[in-house]
Formats: C-alpha cells, structure tokens, sequence
C-alpha cells in the first residue's frame, strides 16, 4: 500500500524536498536569521498540507521552533517526530560540484547542503504522515518538534522542553537523524555520543612581532599552543586530562563482542578516507573507538599570518576549537572543567590562556527490550527484508538525553543515511532509494508500535 503511494507521488516527494533545501537555513549565521523564518513557516505549510489538525512556529531566543499535532484520539498512544530544520555552513564552498542551495540528482542521490542532514531525513516523516493520514491508517496521535539550532548546540531547546512539557508529552519519540551501516545492512542506532565543545587562547605579546627581532625570544602563542594541544593526549592515543576517563561506565566483554559483530570492513573504511592506515586509543577497534570511547579532536586553529605569500611574524594570538567527545556518564560541564584546570596548568610563563565553553550535551543509549525498539525492528524487517543490527554511532544530538531528562521519554534513533554521506563537508548527499525507503519504514513503525 505505502509502496505504491511512494510510487504514484514520488516525483512530486522530490520536487517538494528540493524546495525545502532551496532555502538556506543556516543557523550559525546571522544573515540567515530570514530564511530561518522561512523555512519554519514552510514546514508549517508542508505540516498543514500532510494532515495535521495543527503547527505553529513558536519564538525562542534563539530560532523558532517548529510544533504540530494530530490528536486522533486522546486515549491512544502519542508519537513524536523530532528533527531539525537548520544546517551547516556550506564552506569550503569551490570544493561543493554543484551549488549547496540548488539541490540536485546525480548518480541516484540528492546532492545540497542538509539532504541527508537534516532536511531529507525530516521530510521523510512528513510524507509518511501524508500517507497514513491518506489512507486513513494513522493509528495514534502524533507530534511533531523540529528546531532550528540543532547545529549550533541547541541553546534553547532544553529550556523549550521545560516551559512546554504540557504540549510535548508522549509516549516515544522517534528520530531519523543517523546513519544506517548500508543499504544491505540495515541498522539502528541505539548509542550516540556526548559532547563538550570549548574554544581557547593563547594571548602573548599585544601586537605582532618581527620574527627575526624577536623569534626565539618570547614565547609565540602558536608554537606554545601547538605544544600544549600534543600534550594531551599521550602516545597510546589516551587523554591525559587528569580524571578524564573516571565517570566513564565501563563495557562488558559480552557486549564488546556482540558490537564486533557488526560488519565493518577496515579496508573499505580506509579506501573510502584515502588514508593508508588508521589512528586511536590502543586497545580498541575502530568501530569502539567511535563508539563506547570518550575522545578529543582540535576542529580548527588559527592565528598570525595565512594569506598568500611569506610574512616574518610572530602573533600576539593562537586560537583553537576543540571538541571532545562523550560516553555514558560523563558530565560536558565537569569535562570542561578538567579540560580548563589542565590547560591552563600547561601554559608556560608569558601567556595568558582563556578557555571558552561553547555549548555540550550528554550521550545517549537506547535500550532494546522496549515496544518501540522491537517496532523499529519489524518495521526494518518489513522494508529491508533484513533484521537490523543494533549499533552505537559516534555523533551527538544533545537534546536526545533533555528529552529524557525533561519529557522523561526515550528516542528510537532510526536513520536512514550513510556515513559516506558527506554530511558537514561538500557535496552532502541523501541517496534518493533510502529517502523512499525510509517514507516505507515509518508506517511500519507506526504500526507495529501500537498493535496490541
Ligand atoms: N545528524 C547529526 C548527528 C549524527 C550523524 C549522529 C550521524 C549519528 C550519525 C547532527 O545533526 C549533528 O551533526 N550533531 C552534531 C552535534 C552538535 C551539538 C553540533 C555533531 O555530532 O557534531
Ligand atoms: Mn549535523
């Protein structure tokens, strides 16, 4: 039935997506403040259109945040959709084939900035809403929350929760914001990571210098904060952040097995990056390393002289963004607070360090004895023919632990992109098969969630 409503309408799917990425809603940047609003009142549109009795874009101190609900019955159960509306910035942009804001499809998949992330996913719902809505087969009430700052931390959405809990309530929520192992390996994510994310300085002398005068002579807050960052981590790849690894809820051999199983082809995964060999924490696997271990990564850094040419400078300033990321049950606060004691500690005399805290969330594990994990389940089986294998990923959607904090609900993590996706970098793309496939599954689970 679904099949061939996805058949009969799947052009007019497309050309309703594309008009979804056409808008470029870049939370990071302030310029986008209107399209932000734009694409808000689209889906409010495109919500209205699918069949709910009712959406409002609500204000936030930050950008809007998409709500809306079909109440078919109070007594039944309620299912809520979270996804969001924002995206990346597009740069490096000369490296993108196409433009990031004209989406378009080569080789059967969606090119444009937020196809996959999270733009095709969300869209993905609205459809499979407009279909059970259609057929008359919408078997409970559902809801919907999308925000517009996902990529940016989300600063206000917690907040949101908490004055709004009355309007949230629910029985589940279910999130297509992740990534399936492939198409022949369908999959669910019941683990993500936590998150600190910190910005630091290293301030020397208060203007530049001549680099000949003074090279050598006073500390340069590059090469100082170069030698800083290498020492925190050792030469096991471990961090050296004094308690870092204290809270961290160790794993048991069994479930270290059973996470071995998934497939994972190292030669693949090395080809695919062009890299001859890969690189982490001594003791684990990759697939471990990305997903049961705490790690830390510098995201950028800057300072002194980057434009063309040579130029004999020693800076005043060094810059760096550096994330860490979090397991089960390590706190961002305490983790950026051990971070600053210890990077201040290995600042030499002559510098001035500050460390900024940017924005964290906690990690999230999804438990599988539950009616909506068994649900996703079938309804994955139903679609792919395959049963899906449990894994835990190495991204981070914060709100996913608020959720359970503030609404007291847990997340059924069914995504439907790849990891070879492109998502943050150029060329994002949504493979157009796992669009269709996921408007299938969602009924599916629908169903099966609230058969008796
Ligand atoms: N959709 C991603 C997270 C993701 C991708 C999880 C693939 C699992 C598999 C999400 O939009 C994202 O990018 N999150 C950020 C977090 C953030 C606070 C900016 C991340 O993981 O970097
Ligand atoms: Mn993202």
């Amino acid at each position: 039935m679904v099949k061939s409503f996805i058949e009969e309408n799947k052009d007019r799917f497309l050309e309703e997506l594309f008009d979804f990425l056409r808008i470029p809603s870049i939370s990071a940047q302030n310029e986008r403040k209107e399209d932000m609003l734009k694409t808000a009142d689209f889906l409010k549109r495109k919500l209205f259109d699918a069949g709910v009795d009712s959406a409002e874009v609500m204000a936030t101190d930050g950008h809007p945040v998409v709500v809306a609900q079909k109440i078919i019955n109070p007594s039944l159960p309620t299912v809520m959709i979270y996804g969001h509306y924002d995206v990346q910035p597009v740069d490096p942009i000369e490296l993108w084939k196409s433009a990031p804001f004209l989406p378009e499809v080569r080789d059967g998949k969606i090119y444009a900035r937020g196809a996959n992330d999270n733009k095709g996913q969300l869209y993905m719902h609205i459809k499979a809403l407009e279909f059970m809505v259609k057929n008359n087969s919408l078997p409970c009430n559902v809801k919907f929350i999308i925000e517009g700052e996902e990529e940016i931390g989300s600063p206000n959405l917690k907040k949101f929760c908490i004055a709004h809990q009355d309007i949230l309530n629910c029985d589940v929520i279910l999130v297509s914001d992740t990534t399936l192992i492939s198409f022949d390996t369908p999959s669910i994510t019941v683990g993500l990571r936590g998150l600190a994310y910190l910005e630091v300085e290293v301030i020397g002398p208060d203007h530049d210098l001549h680099s000949g005068l003074f090279g050598g002579a006073v500390a340069n807050p590059i090469n100082v904060l170069a030698t800083m960052i290498a020492k925190l981590k050792d030469d096991k790849q471990r961090i050296t952040i004094p308690e870092f690894y204290t809270d961290v809820v160790s794993i048991s051999n069994q479930e270290r097995e059973d996470m071995a199983k998934a497939p994972f082809d190292i030669q693949k995964y090395k080809k695919s990056l062009a890299i001859s060999e890969v690189l982490g924490e001594e003791g684990y696997s990759t697939i471990e390393r990305t997903g049961i271990r705490p790690t830390l990564d510098v995201c950028g850094i800057w300072g002194g002289y980057t434009g063309e040419g040579a130029k004999t400078v020693l800076p005043s300033k060094a810059y760096a963004k550096i994330s860490m990321r979090l397991v089960p049950n390590q706190t961002p606060g305490k983790i950026a607070e051990l971070f600053e004691n210890y990077f201040l500690k290995l600042a030499p005399a002559g510098v001035q360090v500050k460390v900024n805290y940017l924005h964290g969330g906690m990690a999230y594990v999804s438990p599988m004895d539950t009616k909506a994990y068994k649900a996703a389940e079938k309804s994955m089986i139903q679609s792919f023919g395959k049963k899906p294998i449990p894994f835990r990923s190495g991204g981070s959607i914060p709100v996913i632990a608020d959720f359970e904090q503030v609404l007291g609900v847990k997340s059924i993590l069914m995504g439907f992109g790849l990891e070879s996706d492109a998502i943050h970098s150029p060329n994002e793309n949504f493979s157009l098969n796992l669009f269709y496939k996921g408007i299938e599954t969602i009924p599916y689970f629908f169903k099966y969630y609230t058969e008796k």
